[in-house]
């Protein structure tokens, strides 16, 4: 499944360096091509020399290594392979990347690159742990950029949690999965997810109730299949979907703007419990309890994202998915939306607490398309995902 990607290998400094040289071995053996760079600290840890040796490849180390008329210059160099490894991706080489710092050879590759990029972090767990490496982190999901581990357990320095870089294996299982083609390939899809926030002052919000269980899901389906997804989401409980570009809004409003400003895509899926109203004058200031005296609220109307994007003219995506979250004639007034909004298909969902779906790991959906209505049995959410990717594929290919 490698033969003859190249794989740009940037070995940070740390302790695990080690089995870097463990990751190249196997990595050579499924016939890719790894292109060893080691930062400055990598080359502490492991040798220039060890690393060329095992790849069958010049180990690159220093930014003027490549001012050599003889070399390949830095961007080509960044552009040249499949995907870029970064094992172990130290506190410092996330930071750096997080902010567009380009000081070294690993962190100026890291810059110029158009390629897609995986990251195995390695660290000490309060680094791990520290909200500047939070921080970071989520800026680099944010850019697109896939992560596998680190890894809880015993660490060099005695400590225990999370922070060990994964096994060469699991490296390699994540770039296998990073390099997957799938039906997908080369499309380009949005998801929103979650509910949105619309504050009534700083400290109060009216919102809807979603985990933003299925919106990740879908997200993670279809990165699986090899779209390029952009995951636009409220402030909602659920993981972020691993490799997609992830957007946080926290209002309706912030969510549509975020949805314009994605276009095009070749498909979008509403997953989003949007709110339909907003608080029409929010205050900047807590309202206070006054004497029994009860505020009232103005409400004004949200922009409808699911409707404004299927009635777009020109631009609009191929495929228009909007979820219809009912709890009483769930089909009639699932299909009355289909028409209503105008987008092609609708995902509707019943959603009484008695079934538990709100907030749970299953669902019982039905496709309303122009061909009619398609009942699926009750499955996980995860399934429902998959499901739904295939059908978009097999819908984009058509
Ligand atoms: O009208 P209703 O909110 O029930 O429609 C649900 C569908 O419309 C979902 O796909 C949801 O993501 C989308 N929607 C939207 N913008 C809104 C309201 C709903 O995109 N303001």
């Amino acid at each position: 499944m490698l033969t003859d990607k190249r794989i740009l290998l940037i070995i940070g400094g740390g302790i695990a360096a080690f089995k870097s040289l463990e990751l190249i071995r196997r990595l050579r053996e499924r016939g890719a091509w790894v292109t060893p760079v080691l930062t400055r600290a990598g080359a502490e840890f492991v040798t220039p020399l060890s690393v060329s040796s095992l790849a069958g490849e010049k180990a690159y180390a220093d930014l003027f290594d490549l001012t050599d008329e003889a070399e390949m210059g830095h961007i080509q160099l960044s552009r040249s392979a499949d995907l870029i490894v970064v094992a172990p991706a130290t506190a410092d080489l996330m930071a750096k990347m997080a902010h567009g710092l380009a000081n070294d050879l690993a962190s100026t590759l890291l810059l110029a690159t158009d390629t897609p990029v995986l990251v195995a972090p390695a660290m000490n767990v309060r680094m791990w742990e520290h909200p500047a490496t939070r921080r970071n982190v989520s800026t680099l999901r944010g850019d697109g950029i896939s992560f596998v581990g680190p890894n809880e357990g015993e660490m060099a320095c005695g400590e225990y949690g999370p922070g060990r870089m994964s096994e060469p294996l699991e490296i390699v299982a994540a770039i296998e999965m990073a390099l997957a083609e799938g039906p997908l390939t080369g499309r380009r899809v949005l998801v929103t997810s979650g509910p949105t926030h619309e504050p009534i002052d700083p400290v109060r919000y009216i919102a809807n109730r979603s985990s933003g269980a299925q919106g990740t899901a879908i997200a993670r389906a279809l990165a699986v299949m090899g779209a390029d997804v952009v995951f636009v989401t409220g402030p909602a409980e659920a993981d972020r979907p691993e490799g997609a570009h992830i957007v946080e809004v926290e209002t309706a409003a912030e969510m549509m703007a975020a949805v314009q400003s994605v276009m095009p895509v070749d498909a979008a899926v509403f997953a989003a419990a949007v709110a339909d109203w907003r608080v029409a004058s929010a205050s900047d200031s807590k309202i206070k309890k006054n004497n029994g005296k009860i505020p009232t609220l103005d409400f004004a109307e949200n922009p409808d994202i699911l409707a404004s994007v299927s009635q777009m003219g020109t631009g609009r995506p191929d495929l228009v998915v909007g979820f219809a979250a009912e709890t009483d004639d769930v089909i009639a007034n699932a299909t009355a939306k289909r028409t209503r909004k105008q987008c092609d298909w609708i995902i509707a969902n019943d959603v009484s607490p008695e079934t538990g779906i709100m907030g749970g790991t299953e669902n019982a959906v039905t496709l309303i398309s122009d061909e009619g209505a398609e009942t699926w049995p009750r499955m996980g959410k995860d399934e429902v995902a998959h499901q739904l990717a295939s059908r978009i594929a097999d819908a984009l290919d058509a």
